[in-house]
Parts: C-alpha cells; structure tokens; sequence
C-alpha cells in the first residue's frame, strides 16, 4: 500500500487507516469479532486507528484495548476528547488511556469542532486545549489535533489560534460541493505541515454503491491518510482490496463520478453538514455561531 509522511510528525502510513467507531454491538459487531478486525488490518500493514471517548459508550475505545495491551508498538493510537472544559476533557483523556490499556496516546483530538463558538469553548481559558498542552507536557499525549465536518473556515481559523499536528477532515465527494474542507483548508493545512486524516468517504453510508470510486477519489486528495469505518472483515478486506491497487481517478473518471454522485448532494444525504443532524432538511449556514 502506498503511505504517505504524516505532517511534520516524522511519521509515516500507509493511504488506508482504521475508522474505529463501528467495531460496537450497535454495528452487529461482536467483541470477537472486533478483536478479529483489528488484528487483521494490523497484519495487513494499517498503523493509524481512529477512535473517541464518546464512541457507543467507550465500547469502541474497550475493544480496541483488548488489542493496543498486546501490540501497541505497531499502533498510532488517536483518541478525542468530547468535552470542551480543561478538567472535563482531564477526566476523558483519564479514562480512554483506561480503556485503550495504555499509558499514552499518539494523537488527542477536539472532537467536531462544528462552529465557531464549540472552537472558543475549546480553545478559550479553561478549555480543553490547555488539558491537552498539560497531557503532552506529561507525556500522555504526543500530538494535538482537532476535528471538524462543516466549515473549513473554523479550521483555518483553528490554526491561526493553536499549531494542531493535525485535523481529521469530511472528504467525501459529496463534501466537494458543499464547503469543501478539501478545497478551502487541505492546501493551507499542507502548506503549514499539518497533517491530514480524511473521513466521511463513504457519505456515513450514502456512498456505500460507489465504494471504490470513493476510496480512489480520497486517496487522490492530498491527504496523509483516510479513514473507513468498518464493522466486518468483509468490508476490511474491499477496502484493504482497493487501497492495494490504488490508482487516482482520471480527470474524466472523476467527472463523471461527480456526475453520477450529485443528486445525493442534499441535506438528508450529508447530515455532517446540515442545520440539524437530527433532522437534516437545510443546510447549515455558513460560519454558524461567528460572532
Ligand atoms: N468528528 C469526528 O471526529 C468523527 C465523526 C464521525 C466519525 N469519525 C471517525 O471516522 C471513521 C469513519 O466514519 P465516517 O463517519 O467517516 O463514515 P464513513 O467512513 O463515511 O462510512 C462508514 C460506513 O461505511 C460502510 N462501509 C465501510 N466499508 C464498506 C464497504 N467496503 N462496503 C460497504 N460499506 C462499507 C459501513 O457502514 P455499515 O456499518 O452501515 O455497513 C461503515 O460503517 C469512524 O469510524 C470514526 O473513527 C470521526
């Protein structure tokens, strides 16, 4: 699998990384098979698994730990913290190191940053970067980072505010037309060294009929590596298929692809980029909560 330099980390993975967020019971995901899973993308070369505090209860985060206690050496741990408070955020960087049977983690993220006032809360006076600049200090967390799925304009304005290792971005193609992240932040992200993680590529399931199309489309973005959520081997097995093989999209293919994929461009289809997730019939506005 092709890999790419991770930022200004000295690190580097390959185009595929794990999404850990499905490997619960509320995916049909047993914890066997989760343990499965993972050792099964570790043997097949991925390093970089993404999980979160909040993730169905830290089942997602336990289950990952049953495999970090025995091969933690071959794993780039990233975690996030929910809470947007310095001793709240303490509390949940305390207990993913519990349940990831760790000691530290390679990244912590700000978890979905979705406007600018979640963005002052967590980088304001006693938010959780300052938790987070303390953790590193400490040596529980080796790198700062930050996520976001709406407006690349708060990450850019995240940047100006704090030097983050790195941010895990929407990529989707659906993502293109509606504040692209990857058109409006990833050249000022790889101008500064930021490392980069792409998400959303299958449409959180509107894309899953277009599975290679939108794995070839991301690896072709100028992203360090993507992530893919999955709750089975089968579907570990098609994207570690189309990772392997990897070639980028022609201009033509990705015309078309575009083509064919644009009447899902609608609220309901990309609720990541709506006025309300819950309910997603508008899209959200521009630069919500700048004041
Ligand atoms: N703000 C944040 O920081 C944030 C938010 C959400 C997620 N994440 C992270 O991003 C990761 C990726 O999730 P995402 O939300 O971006 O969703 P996504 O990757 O766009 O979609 C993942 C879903 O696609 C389906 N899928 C995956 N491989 C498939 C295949 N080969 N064939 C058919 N279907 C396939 C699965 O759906 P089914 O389970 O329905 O089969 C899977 O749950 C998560 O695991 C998590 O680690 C981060």
């Amino acid at each position: 699998m092709e890999t790419r330099p991770f930022g200004k980390t000295g690190f580097s993975f390959p185009i595929l990384s794990f999404g850990g967020q499905r490997i619960v019971d509320e995916h049909n995901c047993t914890e066997a098979e989760a343990i499965e899973i993972v050792n099964a993308a570790i043997d097949r070369g991925i390093r970089y698994f993404d999980t979160a505090w909040i993730y169905s209860n830290g089942q997602a985060e336990t289950r990952l730990g049953h495999v970090v206690k025995h091969r933690r050496k071959e794993m780039w741990i990233a975690t996030k913290t929910w809470d947007t408070t310095r001793d709240g955020a303490r509390r949940q960087l305390e207990t993913s190191l519990r349940r990831l049977q760790t000691d530290y983690v390679d990244e912590w993220r700000m978890h979905n940053v979705w406007d600018f006032e979640r963005l002052d809360q967590f980088t304001g006076k006693g938010g959780a970067l300052e938790a987070a600049v303390r953790a590193r200090d400490e040596g529980l967390v080796r790198h700062i980072s930050i996520s976001c799925h709406t407006d690349p304009q708060i990450l850019v304005e995240a940047l100006d505010r704090f030097p983050f290792s790195s941010a895990l971005i929407a990529v989707s193609a659906l993502d293109h037309f509606v504040l692209s992240l990857a058109e409006e932040f990833l050249p000022m992200a790889n101008a500064k060294g930021v490392a980069t993680i792409g998400m959303k590529v299958l449409g959180l399931g509107s894309l899953i009929h277009e599975v290679e199309r939108s794995l070839r489309y991301a690896f072709g973005l100028p992203v360090s590596t993507v992530i893919v959520g999955v709750h089975s081997m089968a579907q570990l097995e098609q994207n570690l298929a189309i990772a392997e093989s990897f070639t980028p999209l022609s201009d033509a293919e990705r015309l078309a692809f575009f083509r064919d994929v644009i009447p899902l461009v609608r609220p309901e289809k990309m609720p990541w980029k709506a006025a309300d997730w819950d309910n997603p019939t508008e899209w959200a506005p521009r630069n919500r909560g700048r004041r």
